[in-house]
């Protein structure tokens, strides 16, 4: 049988990076067979990575459509990790896999990387108790109702991502992450910024702050874990097993959940433990002040980041056999060792 192909978007950063580790790693025969391609922007990273045994293929960016549909024809199997934002890279891969699939006659699979920021809810929120939602409890249908409410450009390609992969007889498995955390596996970026920015600004302000009313919540997953739930999908796509597909494969990640408040309190013990503030309690502000702090300005991500209150049970991932590992003292531990490392070398620690 023809040696099967894989490609792989988001090489270079958090999230891609670690599943390119994550599968070049992995002591599964099936994964261990395959041909992986990876497209990355510079020819420097495209060195690095052939050096690893990918083909590292250099593309221009995700909105070169043409490009990305010619190369993803030739592959049986595309792991999208560049964005959950960016719709016409998702239906520009889709269609490529769906040319493969008309011209080989085998099957196909996409699994694209999206988010629970897509859960975000118009409405006012409902006092502090999160909402809990299961992706065994038709996540799509809620999904389709909050578009019809508000489009939100990470759900919308989701939705088409469904839509797409429908038409083109595309096997198509959607990840929905909450906050990754961690230190990332890959060879280039190896950090998610939410956090980072949070300490540097209590460093900043000499004390740590909280969103005074609309504070909230979100869940997490160790990055590794999470890159080990993509090694579970692609194991059991190539060993032919059943997987849920389309409005039915949509796959939560959650394994804990923190409320933003009891993070700063935690920056705040971990200041004070350092000596780097006598503070006792994190300082309220408002949500515009925190917009400016936070998220340069930007409120939409604000809200998103820290105000939301999704709880997000990954059922669907466990039945499939996915064993995350982490621990809510690994989460405790990454607070302490950001607050670290944000000390020791500012804000943009990237590796990048
Ligand atoms: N990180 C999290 O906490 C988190 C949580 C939930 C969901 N997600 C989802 O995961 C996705 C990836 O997140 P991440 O943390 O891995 O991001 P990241 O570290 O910034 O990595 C993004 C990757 O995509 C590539 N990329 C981005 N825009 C591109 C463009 N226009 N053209 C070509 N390549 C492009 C980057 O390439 P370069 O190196 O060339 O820039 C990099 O390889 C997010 O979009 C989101 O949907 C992430």
């Amino acid at each position: 049988m023809a040696q099967l192909k894989v490609l792989l978007t988001g090489a270079t950063g958090y999230v891609g990076g670690s599943v390119l580790s994550t599968l070049l790693a992995s002591s599964n025969p099936l994964i261990q067979q395959l041909s992986i391609t990876a497209l990355v922007r510079k020819q420097q990273q495209a060195d690095a990575l052939l050096v690893k045994g990918v083909n590292a293929v250099v593309f221009r960016d995700l909105d070169d459509a043409e490009h990305l549909t010619s190369v993803a024809s030739a592959h049986d199997v595309v792991i999208h990790a560049a964005s959950g934002f960016h719709l016409g890279s998702a239906t520009a891969l889709i269609a490529g896999l769906g040319a493969r699939r008309v011209e080989t006659g085998a099957s196909v699979h996409y699994i694209h990387t999206s988010g629970t920021w897509n859960l975000a809810d118009s409405s006012p929120s409902q006092g502090t108790s999160p909402k809990e939602f299961s992706d065994k409890s038709d996540a799509y249908a809620h999904l389709k109702q909050l578009e019809a409410q508000t489009p939100f450009s990470q759900r919308t390609t989701l939705l088409e991502v469904v839509s797409a992969s429908e038409r083109e007889g595309v096997s198509a498995y959607i990840l929905m992450p909450p906050d990754v955390y961690g230190c990332g596996t890959g060879l280039f970026n190896q950090d998610t910024m939410q956090l980072f920015h949070l300490i540097h600004s209590a460093l900043k302000e000499g004390r740590p702050e909280y969103i005074v009313d609309d504070s909230g919540g979100a869940g997490h997953v160790h990055v590794e874990d999470l890159a080990a739930l993509y090694e579970v999908i692609l194991g059991r796509i190539l060993a032919g097993e059943a997987v849920p597909v389309g409005r039915d494969g949509l796959f939560f990640t959650e394994t804990g959940y923190h409320d933003w408040l009891d993070v700063s309190k935690a920056i705040n013990d971990v200041g004070v433990r350092l000596d780097t503030w006598k503070t006792a309690e994190p300082v309220p502000i408002d949500i515009e002040d925190a917009a400016k702090k936070w998220t340069g300005g930007d409120l939409e991500t604000l809200k998103n980041s820290f105000c939301l209150r999704n709880k997000t049970s990954p059922q669907l991932a466990l039945e499939m056999g996915w064993k995350p590992l982490k621990t809510e003292d690994d989460w405790k531990s990454w607070i302490e060792e950001t607050f670290e490392m944000v000390l020791e070398h500012g804000p943009e620690i990237s590796s990048s």
